[in-house]
């Protein structure tokens, strides 16, 4: 029984003129001037709780996209028991059947959802319509493919048995149910928390963010059309303290599956942690939470690749990925051609609501997101010691629209050099001729207490090797050459440690170990 052999799924150009632009254009228009009723999905049915709250286009907040009606607290208890009763049918289910609702969501997603799945991202989430592809799509489709593959293999792989006996390995779902709770920042991470403990047989209550909640409608579609059965995924909007803290507390829950803030995951960890007595099994916990990612040059490196690194990782979905690119460190013989290029590149880059397809930067998410990064903004045009070299600029009037800002700061340790601030904001550190390129490496290093992404640039050899070596700890996906964004499924496995995570690998096979409850069997001839 082996499934298909994976493939990245190709990413769309949409490029003037074609068929697809038509197509995408079509239903972005349709999507915008409808609106939805997006409610809790428990037992493949959905329930109207009257507890509504509006979803807003964060580029024109004024337009109303969806009512949301908030799970109650009996929603909650209602999802967390059907999970418990789907459990067992599903998680007997071959794991082939599994398997083939999610390559039919894959081939769905690929086809006739694409539009959909890509239209509510770049509206519901303001991205632009190549930053909706590579996750919405492409990246969803990646995960889906490639962690059957993965899937394949682990079942697979038995132990070996002495002569006149028989041992097996069985891959049982966790007992009780999977705590999935999604971030706003990537579709594709959100449909993949519930997935992944689902095809290796878990059932799972979901929590979107509030902010991706037309997206996340557009998700349990998917999932139904492909026909997953009731009570397998489980979706329930609302706020963690009516959602999130009651499910983490159920004596059922079997595992946690997050990205999202550094703060809620360690409240959701602490909150297991004062329950442990009460549990019927350890949870799992699996998080990926912040970033504080690095961009450090040698002055080998190209200075234009530099400046594209800056621009596509520092401001690509407006800075708000966890893998962006928000501190730079750069030597200062390398720095005068960088900025030329960066500022010449920054001057072609345009602002704007995602429905103009040239639009490279959209709007942040919200009005606290506006209000955070805009907070950063202010306080370094009045520090001393650093400057606003291009943006700075910023209105809340329509839209939450940051322009891309970059800061050089002379202090290697200035707030915005050390804090995840989650928007278009990149800071610069220019190091003197005084300061050799280890002492660098030492800064980033220990600058931050995060470690998910980060690159390093050089063509001197010795030195990327020396790098990868001084940085070993301080990236869980390293990129040499590249910016430290858009990792691919099946191509670069992605999380980070440190404050960033248990680093348990979205859309790898260590990600799907932590799914499964291994029975390990011997018979005796
Ligand atoms: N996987 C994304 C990236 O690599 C971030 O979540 O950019």
């Amino acid at each position: 029984a082996r499934p298909p052999a994976p493939v990245n799924e190709p990413v769309k150009s949409y490029a003037p003129g074609s068929p697809e632009r038509a197509s995408l254009r079509a239903e972005v228009a349709r999507m915008g001037a409808e609106h939805r009723e997006i409610l809790p999905y428990i037992n493949g049915k959905t329930v109207e709780t009257g507890r509504t709250v509006s979803v807003v286009e964060p580029h024109d907040h004024q337009h109303e996209l969806a009512t949301v009606h908030n799970a109650r607290k009996e929603d909650v208890e209602a999802a967390i028991q059907g999970a418990l009763d789907a459990r067992h049918d599903w998680s007997r289910m071959a794991w082939t059947d599994r398997a083939a609702v999610f390559l039919k969501a894959a081939e769905l997603l690929a086809g006739p959802f694409r539009d959909r799945m890509n239209a509510s991202t770049m509206l519901g989430q303001s991205k632009n319509v190549f930053q909706a592809e590579i996750d919405a799509a492409a990246e969803m489709v990646d995960f889906f493919r490639f962690n059957v593959h993965f899937m394949r293999g682990l079942y697979e792989d038995q132990p070996v048995s002495d002569p006149g006996i028989w041992n097996r390995t069985e891959y049982r779902g966790l007992e009780g149910f999977v705590f999935a709770v999604s971030p706003f920042n990537f579709t594709s991470i959100a449909a993949n928390l519930c997935a992944a403990p689902a095809m290796m047989g878990n059932t799972v209550v979901w929590k979107p963010a509030p902010t991706q909640m037309l997206s996340a409608q557009v998700i349990v579609e998917l999932f139904e059309e492909a026909g997953l059965p009731p009570g397998v995924i489980q979706m329930l909007p609302g706020e963690g303290a009516d959602v999130g803290d009651p499910v983490i507390a159920s004596e059922h829950l079997a595992g946690l599956h997050f990205t999202g803030s550094t703060k809620t995951f360690q409240h959701l960890w602490h909150t297991v942690g004062s329950n442990l007595d009460h549990y019927r099994t350890y949870p799992r916990i699996v998080g990926e939470t912040g970033g504080k990612d690095f961009i450090v040059a040698h002055e080998s490196a190209n200075a234009d690749a530099v400046a594209t690194a800056i621009v596509r990782g520092s401001f690509e979905y407006q800075g708000q990925k966890c893998s962006a690119a928000s501190r730079v460190y750069l030597p200062e013989s390398l720095w005068p051609a960088v900025k030329e290029s960066l500022l010449s590149q920054l001057d072609e880059i345009t602002v704007g609501a995602p429905q103009d397809f040239s639009n490279f930067v959209n709007a942040v998410i919200d009005d606290r997101a506006f209000a955070k990064i805009t907070g950063y903004i202010d306080r370094a045009q009045k520090a001393s010691g650093v400057d606003v070299i291009a943006g700075g600029t910023y209105s809340d009037e329509t839209g939450y629209f940051v322009d891309p800002t970059v800061l050089v700061a002379e202090d290697p340790r200035y707030q915005t050099m050390e804090e995840e601030i989650f928007g278009p904001v990149a800071s610069v550190y220019v190091a003197p001729k005084s300061q050799s390129f280890d002492e660098v490496l030492e800064l980033v290093d220990s600058t931050s207490p995060y470690a998910l992404t980060g690159a390093v640039f050089a063509q001197d050899r010795r030195v990327i090797a020396h790098a990868a070596d001084k940085l070993a700890e301080a990236a869980g996906n390293f990129y040499i050459n590249d910016k430290p964004t858009g990792a691919v499924v099946g191509q670069q496995p992605f999380g980070g440690a440190r404050g960033s995570g248990t680093n348990d690998k979205a859309g790898s096979m260590l990600n799907l170990l932590r799914w499964t409850s291994l029975r390990s069997i011997k018979e005796n001839f």
